[in-house]
Order: structure tokens, then sequence, then C-alpha cells
């Protein structure tokens, strides 16, 4: 099997994206280029919404390289990231044994149940293993809701790209995988893991980006639709708001809008779809109150580019 190669440059990296509609800006560019020329994990932070996973999902297709995804939580620990003997098929294995007269059988037994057929493989091992395509995408996405006893075993792992399992010996990858790290940045990750890491604030795109990808993800909205939905957003994160749309929601806001029928944004529509973009009670009342004054702002102010 033929791998698709590495981007040979910052640009080479950016085109790699734009090619699956991911319109990243030159510093993260750069930072995924130099991630994946050293070999070094990539810790993404920042707002919901705002392309972190996304990056990782885009990578691997571009690479086409398998893409292994461990969603973090509270309470993860090493038998669901990493890995699980099969308990029940142990059990089972050992009642047909003792079911055999046979004393080698019986001999055999201790061994034979950790026998890697019965380890349950999890996302963190799933990435050690080599892949005919090439090393694999990890995402380990929100590390920010998992614990810190959870991110002391990762910063150990992705030290030298190994575990180990105590009745079968070391796992190491003989490539490591390509791993892209996430969180919205709900508690400080610790400092530690983010020194084994290419740092990357990722922020709200500009107008002028968040319009190109408007118009590259959410095709079926005309362009002028598309430039007040992008005027409009960029205006609301200006405010003070408890949850500031990201990406995300103006894409989705754009799909609302076209499904309605709708080709432009008036006071009626943006009210009718405003819980597309807010998703608190207190930010949804404090902009219904402003509609009018933020519809005049929304068609007065040019995109800048
Ligand atoms: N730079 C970008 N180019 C194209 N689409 C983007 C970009 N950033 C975000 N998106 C879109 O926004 C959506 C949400 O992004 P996501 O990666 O889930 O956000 P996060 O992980 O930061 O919460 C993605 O599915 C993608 O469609
Ligand atoms: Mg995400």
């Amino acid at each position: 099997m033929t791998r698709i190669a590495a981007p040979a440059s910052v640009d080479a990296t950016r085109a790699l994206l734009a090619g699956e509609h991911y319109l990243a800006d030159r510093n993260l560019a750069v930072v995924l280029f130099l991630s994946l020329k050293l070999g070094r994990p990539l810790f993404l932070e920042g707002d919901a919404g705002v392309g972190k996973t996304e990056v990782a999902n885009v990578l691997s297709r571009a690479l086409g390289r398998r893409l292994i995804r461990l969603q973090c939580y509270e309470g993860l620990d090493v038998s669901s990231a990493v890995y699980e003997w099969n308990y029940l098929r142990q059990v089972l294995e050992v009642r047909l044994a003792e079911a055999s007269n046979d004393t080698d059988t019986r001999a055999a037994l201790t061994s034979e149940v950790f026998d890697p057929r019965f380890l349950i493989k999890r996302p963190l091992l799933q990435a050690l293993e080599p892949h005919a395509e090439g090393p694999p995408v990890l995402l380990i996405d929100e590390i920010d809701r998992a614990d810190e006893p959870f991110e002391a075993f990762l910063l150990e792992m992705l030290a030298d790209f190994q575990v180990s399992i105590p009745e079968l010996g070391t796992v190491r990858a003989l490539e490591p995988p390509i791993v892209i790290l996430t969180s919205n940045r709900t508690r400080e990750v610790h400092d530690a893991l983010k020194r084994r890491c290419l740092y990357h604030w990722l922020g709200y795109p500009d107008a002028a980006r968040e319009l190109a990808i408007v118009r590259a993800r959410a095709p079926e909205a005309s362009e002028a639709l598309a430039r007040e939905i992008v005027r409009f957003v960029q205006l609301l994160r200006e405010r003070k708001l408890f949850k500031a749309p990201g990406i995300a929601e103006s894409l989705e806001w754009a799909r609302a809008v076209v499904a309605l029928g709708e080709h432009a944004l008036s006071v009626t529509v943006v009210d009718e779809t405003l819980g597309v973009l807010l998703k608190y009670e207190e930010d949804l009342h404090g902009v219904r109150n402003e509609l009018p004054a933020l519809m005049t702002a929304m068609t007065s102010q040019g995109l800048g580019a």
C-alpha cells in the first residue's frame, strides 16, 4: 500500500486541509506542519466549535490514515482507554479446561487465560499497533474533561509511545501515531502535558475566513446570505455572552435559514432561528432585546475583506 506523504511545507499543509474544506490560518498550518515534521503531539486549545476536533478528522482523511478517537470524560480510566481483559471469555476458558480431564490442558491454563486473544484493545493501544496505510491519527478529544491521574498516565505514554501490560509485556509503537489533543479549557491542563506537545490556541476566525468557511461548508446558502450570517455572528462575538457562537453555529445557522426557505436575514428570521446560534437563555434574552440595533449594525458594517 502506498502511503500518502506528509506535507512538505507550510503551504502544502494548508492546501492539504483546504482540499478537505478546512480553511486554516497560517499559524495553525505552521504548527500542524511542525507537529507532523517533528513527530510531536499537537495540543489544540480553544472555545467550543472553533474547529479543534475537525483538524484530526480532516488530517486522517487527507493522509488516508485511520482515525482513532479517544473521547475523554470524568472517570476515564486505563480499562476504557488502553486495554481490558475479556473476563467473561477468560472464565469460560477456565470452565472448559476444568471440564477436561487432561492434566496438560489444566497446566496450560494459567498462561492461556492471558492470551492476546482475550485482550480487548482500547483506543490508545490500537494507536500503537502497526497500520498498513501508515501511523494512524490519534485524537485525544477534550482532555480537560478527564481527571489528573489520567493526564499523568497520558504524559508517560506520549513520552515513549509504549504501554506495559503486566501479563503480556510492553507494547511499543514501531512508528508513533500522529497525535492531536484538544481542550475546551474548562480547566487548565497540566504544564507537563502541554510541554510534551506543540501548543496552539485556536481562536475565532476573522470575517473573511469565516465567510470562506461558510461558503465551502454550507454552499446551499447564497453569498449574500453567508455575508449577513458572518457579519451578524462576528457582531455577537464582540458582545459579552455566556457562550459565544463558534464556527459550528455559523454553519448550522446558514443551513437552518436556508431550510426555512429564507434568503436573507430579517428581524423575524433572526428571532425565529436564534436558538441555533445561542444556547443560553440569558444570551437569547439579551440579544433579542437588542435585535433592531444589531440588524442596523449588520447592514451598515462591511466585511473588511
Ligand atoms: N477552519 C475551518 N474550516 C472549515 N470548517 C471548519 C473550520 N473550523 C470549524 N469548522 C466547522 O465547524 C465544525 C465544528 O468544529 P469542531 O472541530 O467540532 O469544533 P471544536 O472541536 O473546536 O469544538 C466542524 O464540523 C467544521 O464543519
Ligand atoms: Mg471538539
